[in-house]
């Protein structure tokens, strides 16, 4: 059954039968995928020309049995837009989607920035004035470790705004912390220690990825580094501002872990997420500053800029660039290269610290709103920094669940601390887990009389 491709701005794939005229040919394909719904309704045909040429028959074959079926209702004719596929008033109605759960009136989950904020002008300028410079090598196949533009404005940004040590070299960037955790959790291998409570999914990543999870306990103090032994290769520390609790990693469990590392040979993994927020005092240092060759440090762009870029880089110790850049390329070659263009073109200029201070004054402005509404009556943990904060419940009240379900009532998605335990319900403690960044500026006060609402 031979194949044919026609063109006219909209490529058109048609199975001409062998069976039949020319013009039953043509007919029968067309009717064929106008039935099956491979051509929707309002398609545009191609002119009788330029399918004539496409399939090699004459004009008037094609015109014919455009005819014959506009006759038949399957086309319909329209001066100036040419011939297009009708609606069949017989054709049963397209398969239902999944239907995509409506969303709240109101969110407080955490994980997102305001997205609405997205520096869309910013982000414009610098893909334009990246692709301009850009050598045409830009849209080949790149490297494994990404862009050397990017990895060169990361190593300064990283050692001046985070206390990175950062050389170019020694940074892979990936699609998202998500990809960093998976191919280091790859590369590593045994059993990895997380946080308990962190975010369920990153222990998912963790399993798939083939290694084992281990539960690190977490204190006001940050997580339990302490108890870190030869058992495990390397621990997942969200050190500047654990997710859930907020808490930070204190000096003591600082040296804790990296006197861990350093003796047994384990390997930290820093978790620098929302590293830029920082409200009372000057953001806290990295681990991987006090030690480079034990941590693998990873940083975003989903809290700084947005999680739709899927923009993430790692500053790898020595040993681990070769396998984690090898394990990159056997998983998707390189992140895409224009982005990384772009965020290096931001970076460079400058933008990119321009945006996270004006996000920084407004998620404080925010953070300031939810502590007058809630904080007098509610202890708020992990204020200082960050996006979220966990409101802990007091014992003998109403539970997490009970407050989620009555919020969900009122229109507002609420985050329960239940589900980021290792093992559910495990110490007692219950909490929500409020992502204040995530609703739109002018819906947020709304968001907190919902939640006012939920609590009283
Ligand atoms: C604890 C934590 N780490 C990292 C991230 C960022 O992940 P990604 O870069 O894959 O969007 C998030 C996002 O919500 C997070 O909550």
């Amino acid at each position: 059954m031979p194949e044919y491709w026609a063109n006219l701005g909209v490529d058109l794939h048609l199975d001409l039968g062998a069976a039949g005229s020319r013009r039953a040919r043509v007919e029968l394909a067309l009717r064929d995928a106008i039935r099956s719904g491979r051509l929707a309704p309002g398609t545009r045909l191609p002119s009788t020309r330029a399918l004539a040429g496409e399939l090699s028959l004459a004009r008037n074959t094609i015109a014919a049995a455009y005819e014959q079926l506009i006759a038949e209702g399957f086309l319909a004719a329209r001066t100036g837009s040419g011939t297009t596929v009708a609606v069949l008033p017989d054709r049963p109605a397209p398969a239902a989607r999944p239907v995509r759960t409506p969303a709240p009136r109101h969110d407080l989950r955490p994980g997102s920035p305001d997205v609405t904020t997205f520096p869309v002008e910013a982000w414009i300028r610098a893909t334009r004035r990246a692709l301009t410079r850009a050598p045409a090598s830009a849209y080949d196949y790149g490297e494994p470790a990404g862009r050397t533009e990017l990895r060169a404005a990361l190593a300064t940004y990283l050692g001046r705004t985070r206390g990175v040590l950062a050389a170019p070299e020694h940074i892979v960037v990936c699609s998202g912390y998500v990809q960093a955790l998976s191919l280091l959790s790859r590369v590593i291998g045994g059993t990895i220690a997380m946080e308990d409570p962190c975010l369920p999914f990153h222990r998912d990543v963790v399993r798939h990825a083939g290694a084992g999870v281990m539960a690190l306990p977490v204190d006001e103090d940050g997580a339990r580094t302490d108890l870190l032994t030869g058992a495990v290769r390397a621990a997942v520390l969200t050190p500047a501002h654990q997710y859930p609790t907020g808490v930070t990693l204190q000096p003591g469990r600082r040296h804790a872990a990296v006197s861990w590392a350093r003796d047994g040979g384990g390997l930290l993994i820093e978790d620098d997420y929302d590293g830029e927020f920082r409200y009372d005092r000057q953001p806290v240092g990295t681990l991987q500053g006090m030690a480079p060759g034990q941590v693998a440090y990873i940083g975003t762009a989903a809290k700084s800029l947005g999680p739709a870029l899927r923009l993430a880089w790692m500053v790898l110790p020595d040993h681990l660039v070769e396998p984690v850049i090898e394990a990159k390329r056997l998983t998707d070659l390189h992140t895409e290269s224009i982005g990384q263009l772009a965020l290096a073109d931001m970076i460079d200029s400058h933008a990119y610290d321009r945006h996270i201070r004006a996000r920084r004054l407004d998620y404080r402005r925010r953070r300031d709103l939810l502590v007058d509404r809630i904080g007098g009556r509610y202890r708020l943990l992990g204020i200082a920094a960050g996006l979220h904060a966990l409101l802990q419940l007091p014992g003998g009240g109403p539970g997490e669940d009970d407050i989620a379900a009555r919020a969900a009532g009122d229109g507002l998605a609420l985050t329960t601390l239940g589900p980021q335990w290792h093992a559910p319900g495990t110490p007692g403690l219950e909490g929500l887990v409020l992502g204040y960044a995530t609703p739109r500026p002018a819906g947020y006060p709304a968001a907190l009389d919902a939640l006012a609402r939920a609590l009283a």
